[in-house]
């Protein structure tokens, strides 16, 4: 697998592009299956994860074509069953399920297995389903629902960590086409899921109140083609800043929506970084010396899980003592012992992380089994002294769009090599 070569110690200056959002698309993308008409999706990242819920589409009759950051679907056919072995590789692609209860009434979907960062079980997504009258067994390594008829009913999606935002969006699919209302009372407030409702509603759904804890769904009998175009990445924005910051740099992000970023730049401007946005963009640029914070994962509006790690190399960099707490996954620490090979100073106790800041790092090679653990590695590599080898970045492929040219484009040193 290829790996990413980082020599460190060079600031990131510059304006880097941001992309449409990984975690905005994959919902969007399942949504097209709900009606038979044409969707088109523009400002498409080119990610795998992309990919991999394309060929889910097509594996299920729906055609699906790729120009440039423009993705037109038509799933004019569609079958009720997607493919064990393309669903199981990707956890993100259970928002099929929603759609397909919705519009045919049944599904079988490959049940997703737990992934590094926790157990990740989808309990809520089923006992949503339920409320709308499904029948749910689950046997044989899949999911199967199936319902007479879909009916409106309130659902209370607040689990053991919060709202689930999957689970939020796999509700409202299956929603829009039920007869009469459904009300999602601890729904997830995160902007994909409002990203998702807009789709939806531009489809000809009915759904008020997506953002906030309380969403309504007025069933309608059937859905529409619509065009949409995807809202840009708040966490590769946030990756982007904290690399920037970490080198000593001045990055700005392009594109990126400052009231996606609240919790990031509220904790960035505690630290004392200067934080300005303008008609350019957003500019990240480091203060004379940065101070430890606490940080606590949180459901969106709070700090959000997919940048605890990035984070997380930040503050090994900060004289003092900081604590991150991880409130969303129960095993989202695998960077820890990368970091720790690269010279930092931290101990996980329980559910905390707790830094030892200002340690220097010097590179190494160190691999990461997830997206956000890799891509703190790799902005450890960009501090690091000497070179570090990120390897396995089939990851980073995953959720970064060209996360070695924009990297190069600031003036990072990175290569990428080829594996076996
Ligand atoms: N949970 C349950 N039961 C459920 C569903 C979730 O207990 O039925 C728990 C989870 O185990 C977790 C918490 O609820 O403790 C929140 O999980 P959530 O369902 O919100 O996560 P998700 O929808 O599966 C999405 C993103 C993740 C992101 C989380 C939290 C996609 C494709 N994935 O996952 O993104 O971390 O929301 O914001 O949208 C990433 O991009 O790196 C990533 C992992």
């Amino acid at each position: 697998m290829d790996s990413l070569l980082i020599k460190g110690g060079k600031p990131l200056h510059g304006v880097v592009d941001i992309s449409g959002a990984k975690n905005a698309v994959l919902p969007i993308m399942a949504a097209t299956l709900l009606t038979p008409e044409r969707c088109v999706i523009r400002n498409v990242p080119d990610l795998a994860d992309v990919g991999m819920m394309e060929r889910i589409l097509t594996s299920m009759g729906a055609s699906v074509q790729r120009d440039g950051g423009t993705l037109t679907v038509q799933a004019s056919r569609i079958s009720d069953k997607a493919d064990y072995d393309l669903v199981r590789k990707m956890r993100g692609s259970i928002c099929v399920l929603g759609p397909l209860l919705g519009r045919l009434h049944r599904a079988t979907v490959s049940m997703p297995g737990g992934c590094v960062i926790g157990v990740r079980p989808i309990d809520l997504h089923l006992k949503g389903m339920r409320a709308l009258g499904a029948e749910v067994k689950t046997m044989a390594g899949y999911v199967r629902v199936k319902s007479r008829r879909l009916v409106g009913a309130p659902v209370f999606l607040g689990g053991r960590a919060g709202p689930t935002v999957l689970g939020t969006a796999n509700v409202m699919m299956a929603a829009v086409l039920a007869e009469g209302q459904t009300i999602i009372e601890s729904a997830a407030c995160e902007p994909e899921v409002t990203d998702l409702a807009k789709f939806l509603n531009a489809m000809g759904a009915k759904i008020a109140g997506a953002g906030g804890p309380t969403i309504t769904i007025t069933g309608v009998k059937q859905l529409h083609g619509a065009e949409h175009e995807v809202i840009p990445d708040r966490i590769e924005a946030a990756t982007y800043a904290i690399a920037g910051v970490a080198t000593r740099g001045e990055v700005t992000l392009r594109g990126a929506r400052i009231e996606h970023l609240t919790a990031v730049i509220d904790k960035l401007r505690d630290m004392g970084v200067k934080v300005e946005g303008h008609a350019g963009g957003i500019t990240f640029k480091r203060g004379r010396s940065l101070r430890p914070v606490d940080i606590t994962t949180l459901p969106y509006p709070g700090f959000p899980t997919d940048v605890q790690a990035q984070m997380m190399t930040l503050l090994t960099l900060i004289p003092g003592i900081s604590i991150i707490t991880e409130r969303i996954f129960e095993a989202r620490f695998s960077h820890a012992a990368e970091l720790l090979r690269l010279g930092a100073d931290l101990a996980i106790e329980g559910p905390s992380a707790i830094i030892k800041g200002g340690s220097p790092l010097s590179g190494a090679p160190v691999m990461a089994s997830d997206l956000r653990a890799s891509a703190a590695l790799v902005i450890a590599g960009l501090v690091a002294k000497g070179i570090t080898q990120v390897n396995r970045i089939y990851h980073l492929d995953r959720g970064y769009e060209k996360i070695d040219a924009k990297l190069h484009g600031l003036g990072a040193s990175v290569s990428r090599v080829a594996g076996s």
